[in-house]
């Protein structure tokens, strides 16, 4: 491929008009389609229960709540406890999640928002060195970068209103694993290495986490006694176990002693919000996803809206994956300035969502050029580390429940609470703690997404729904601001017609405005998508790139799970992300 660019001029208009011509927006699919029946109304059923998480005991657990009678939403319970017991690497009680079910009953979707909140004490100030630098270290290990935990309201919220069981009972398994113990895996062995110093300044911490002494290695069965006292008691007692009493006591003073200032109130004041998720409308598809404080939603519809014109799949792969990052730097610049915590800051929702404003920004695209970013922030982002988690659940009556859930960074804040066995998250480097300044995820923010107390940090979580006339997929990954790319892709996979397992594979790339680079996974491009990219103007960031000056990725991105009911041929299928070797998609038949 040349590296010269089409000018108007000679032989580059002709150039020029040629590529305008072959990514014309083609108008080919009508995205305006009437609503297909909900498959309550045809009265379809799922012919069994499916779970897709990161740990194969997890998916056990929702497997088994929903064999004891259980629906998706216990199982939701059952399986987000056990993954904050067996992956504390990536979420857990101390910290927060956004579940989006489906009731089958109501054809109701609802979107419980359980993210962490500031506390009362909440102050940029506190983020600022000595000489007025930012103070990442704050940001992001110990008691100034946990926010009020979300997950444990989430729980009880969730078996009052839609469950069928008790919670004890949904937390049950959870209690056992974190009694019994499970053997460590490679991923979570690396992870405390690698957070290792952090974990082992708390004292609450090195009593939770190590093994005679010693950092836990592959193999070694981990307990936490303590977690499995406070899971209990959550059950037992509902919100209070855990926000009040002795539980919110000791997490009130495991913070203090280091630091930090939580109240009583902040821990008894948290509330989970029931928002209404995003829907829209791509191609033959109806896309029902996260809402703020997620910024998951609004970019996706930003991105797909922009993309539905196009015929992507008659397109090379330059041009396909041209358009579809030209998507990603508009709706990442937008989150940028727009998006927050909807009860603190006035979005401009209808606006960013509306088709008009979709239009305006695919006409901003030059079809054989990339648009510069308006502003190159200078830092690197960090590819690494897949925390953070997602399952997706599918049961025989038909309900659905898409979590991802979370403690922010590796192993989040690294402080236990002594006494809780609840590690904390660092969830509150995603406000953006200084304006401007990139989060560990290189995206930044201003005045929507300025701390405050009480307010939510903005997230890239994006538990999603997608409904066709024949199928239905429940699907979400981990990766911070690449949440957002991965689930698209997902989303153009599933419209490209590859199953559940292919879609949970897929090689990802991602771009998020700013810095203005493509930044891919190994071998997701092949060498002459990677000229013809750059010669469009793209710097390309792969992985091995860092000898030529790149950035480069050490790392594969991502822990997609999903699930797949297909109307048509009656099959459910799942999908887990082939990269985490201890996940596990399964499906257990039911008789209808
Ligand atoms: O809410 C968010 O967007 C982030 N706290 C998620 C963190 C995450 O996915 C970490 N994984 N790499």
């Amino acid at each position: 491929m040349s590296r010269s660019r089409p000018t108007p001029t000679g032989f580059g208009a002709l150039l020029l008009a040629a590529l305008l011509l072959a990514v014309a927006p083609s108008c080919a699919r009508d995205a305006r389609q009437a609503p297909v029946p909900a498959a309550e109304q045809t009265g379809e059923r799922p012919p069994g229960n499916a779970v897709a998480s990161a740990h194969a005991l997890a998916t056990e657990a929702g497997l088994q709540i929903m064999r004891e009678g259980g629906n998706a939403f216990d199982a939701a319970i059952a399986t987000s406890a056990v993954l904050s017991v067996v992956e504390p690497i990536s979420s857990g009680l101390g910290g927060g999640g956004f579940f989006l079910l489906h009731d089958a009953r109501s054809g109701r979707d609802v979107f419980i928002d359980a993210r962490e909140t500031a506390p009362a004490s909440m102050d940029a100030d506190r983020y600022r060195t000595a000489d007025g630098g930012f103070d990442r270290d704050r940001a992001e290990n110990g008691p100034w970068s946990a926010g009020i935990p979300g997950l444990p309201a989430a729980f009880v919220h969730i078996a009052e209103r839609y469950g069928a069981l008790p919670l004890a009972q949904s937390l049950a398994p959870a209690v056992r694993i974190a009694e019994e113990g499970f053997p460590v895996y490679a991923r979570f062995a690396r992870g405390y290495q690698a957070r290792r110093a952090v974990m082992e300044r708390y004292p609450g911490t090195r009593s939770v986490f190590l093994v005679d002494g010693r950092a836990p290695q592959e193999g070694d069965v981990f307990r936490q006694p303590e977690l499995a006292r406070t899971l209990r008691l959550l059950g037992e007692r509902g919100f209070d176990g855990f926000y009040r009493g002795d539980v919110a006591d000791k997490l009130i003073a495991g913070v203090n002693a280091e630091g930090g200032q939580w109240t009583a109130g902040d821990l008894a004041g948290y509330r989970v919000v029931e928002r209404e998720p995003i829907r829209f409308r791509y191609h033959g598809w109806t896309v029902t996803t996260a809402p703020p404080p997620s910024s998951g939603g609004i970019a996706m519809a930003q991105m797909l809206q922009i993309l539905e014109p196009w015929d992507l799949a008659a397109l090379d792969e330059t041009q396909r994956t041209h358009l579809v990052v030209e998507s990603m730097r508009r709706a990442f610049r937008d989150r940028t300035f727009f998006l927050g915590d909807p009860d603190f800051v006035r979005i401009p929702q209808r606006t960013l969502l509306s088709r008009d404003y979709a239009a305006g920004l695919r006409a901003t695209i030059h079809p054989a050029r990339a648009t510069p970013s308006d502003l190159l922030s200078g830092e690197a982002t960090p590819l690494e580390d897949e925390e953070t988690t997602h399952f997706s659940i599918v049961d025989a009556q038909g309900n659905r429940a898409g979590v991802t859930q979370t403690v922010n960074l590796l192993f989040g804040s690294g402080l236990v609470a002594p006494g809780t066995g609840v590690l904390l998250n660092n969830e509150m480097d995603d406000f953006a703690l200084q304006p401007g300044v990139p989060n560990a995820f290189g995206v930044m923010g201003f005045e929507a997404n300025a701390p405050q107390p009480g307010k939510r940090p903005l997230s890239s979580m994006t538990p999603t729904f997608l409904e066709s006339d024949d199928r239905v997929a429940v699907l979400g990954t981990p990766g911070g601001s690449r949440i957002i790319t991965m689930v698209l892709l997902g989303i153009l996979g599933y419209d490209a017609g590859l199953d559940a397992q292919a879609v949970a594979a897929l090689p990802r790339y991602h771009h998020q405005w700013t810095p203005d680079r493509i930044s891919a996974e190994s071998g997701t491009f092949s060498g002459a998508t990677v000229a013809g990219l750059r010669a469009l103007g793209h710097t390309v960031d792969l992985p091995g790139d860092r000898a030529a000056g790149g950035r480069g990725s050490s790392h594969v991105w991502g822990n997609l799970q999903t699930v797949l009911w297909n109307r048509r041929d009656g099959t459910l299928t799942g999908g887990s992300d082939p990269r985490n070797p201890v996940g596990e998609a399964k499906v257990e038949p039911v008789a209808n």
